[in-house]
């Protein structure tokens, strides 16, 4: 069987070998719970409070801001259930891009059942959501803005520090989901004025099911997990300190990034100059806006990204559409549909997403498998 090549970074990408191996040595010599009265505890918790000063060094923010959680969807919950409800009495209503990854707008949706009051931002068809949509949207009651760093669709780089700022200025807590974000750029969440910043290790070579929350220092947040003291009452639950340090390690490797975005934008670059050449007809969704380079949505106008995705399964290439169910089937993409593209753009678009073991060879094979499936 040929090589399946890779394109789903954005999902999910494979474990880089030096994060398996910490986290293999830690767990063969470990086990002590961070939280015990014991001798077995010490390792553990000195271990866990490195790896909390090394990440909130790497945001530019204190140790006791960072709160470790079960990766992205947690920490989005968290996020913005905790602060809606810690701050009802200043207000009830929110703000959310309309781009969101389903953990912030399904946590929108149950907010909205409880009696919070919601708005939308759109983009426009470009990708990029306009700061004078949010300044329209602002009420009095408005308690917090949830908006992303990087769209996990199109790789579009929204206003974040504008946003940011904006938000301090009118005394409403900003929520930053910077799953795509954290570890590929440089951040600092003081220059960005968030308040609350979600991340993920699997986005960056890291193990499955681990992540983390930075709290601002002053942010209230009423618990959704109850039962234990762990991360300074901030996060009930024993930690996954594997996990943590396996977050650590891939964090580690990421001071790399500059050099491998690089290199990634150059293998993107090629994927899309040379799919326009063979395939006139293509689209390349928000391609005029500043982007993530791990990412380009293509369009194919005239065929079905469904049975497209199938096909280019079978012939060896994974991809995507975005937003996958658990189950493995597609859902029409609401970030497109919201950009207000036409159906034909939106029912062909194709989620192509690069990382650190894309090779050239892998998107020259790519290009063929695609070019040779869209050719009519
Ligand atoms: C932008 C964004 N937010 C949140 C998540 C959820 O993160 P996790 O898979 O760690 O729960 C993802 C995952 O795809 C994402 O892309």
């Amino acid at each position: 069987m040929n090589k399946q090549i890779y394109l789903d970074n954005a999902a999910t990408t494979p474990v880089d070998k030096r994060v398996t191996k910490a986290m293999f040595e830690w767990q063969e010599n470990n086990f002590g719970n961070p939280s015990s009265p014991h001798r077995h505890r010490q390792a553990s918790k000195i271990k866990l409070e490195e790896v909390r000063d090394d990440v909130a060094a790497s945001l530019g923010c204190l140790s006791k801001e960072i709160v470790f959680t079960s990766g992205g969807t947690e920490s989005n919950n968290k996020a913005i259930i905790g602060a809606c409800l810690a701050n009802r009495e200043k207000g009830n209503h929110l703000i959310v891009s309309a781009v969101e990854h389903p953990s912030v707008l399904a946590t929108a949706d149950y907010l909205e059942k409880t009696g919070f009051e919601i708005s939308y931002l759109k983009p426009d068809e470009t990708g990029l959501i306009s700061m004078a949509d949010l300044e329209a949207k602002v009420q009095p009651n408005t308690i917090l803005l949830s908006m992303m760093y990087v769209n996990n669709e199109t790789g579009v780089i929204f206003p974040i520090e504008k946003a940011g700022n904006f938000c301090k200025e009118k005394n409403i807590i900003f929520h930053c989901d910077a799953v795509q974000a954290f570890g590929k750029m440089d951040i600092d969440v003081n220059m960005l004025n968030a308040d609350l910043f979600s991340f993920s290790a699997h986005k960056i070579y890291g193990p499955k099911g681990v992540g983390g929350l930075f709290v601002r220092d002053g942010i209230a947040l009423e618990p959704i997990s109850f039962g234990g003291g762990q991360e300074a009452n901030k996060r009930a639950g024993t930690e996954n300190l594997v996990g943590i340090i396996g977050l650590h390690k891939a964090l580690e490797l990421m001071q790399n990034r500059h050099e491998e975005c690089q290199d990634i934008s150059d293998l993107r670059n090629k994927l899309e100059r040379k799919l326009g050449e063979q395939i006139p007809c293509c689209v390349i969704n928000a391609k005029d806006v500043e982007r993530s380079p791990y990412i380009s949505n293509i369009s194919f106008p005239g065929l079905d990204n469904q049975s497209l995705l199938l096909k280019m399964d079978l012939a060896g290439l994974s991809a995507s559409v975005g937003s996958a169910c658990s189950s493995g089937s597609i859902k029409q993409s609401h970030v497109l549909q919201a950009m207000g593209l036409e159906d034909a753009i939106i029912n062909s678009a194709i989620r192509f997403s690069l990382g650190r073991f894309t090779r050239a060879e892998d998107i020259d094979a790519a290009i063929e498998i695609i070019a040779g499936l869209t050719t009519f």
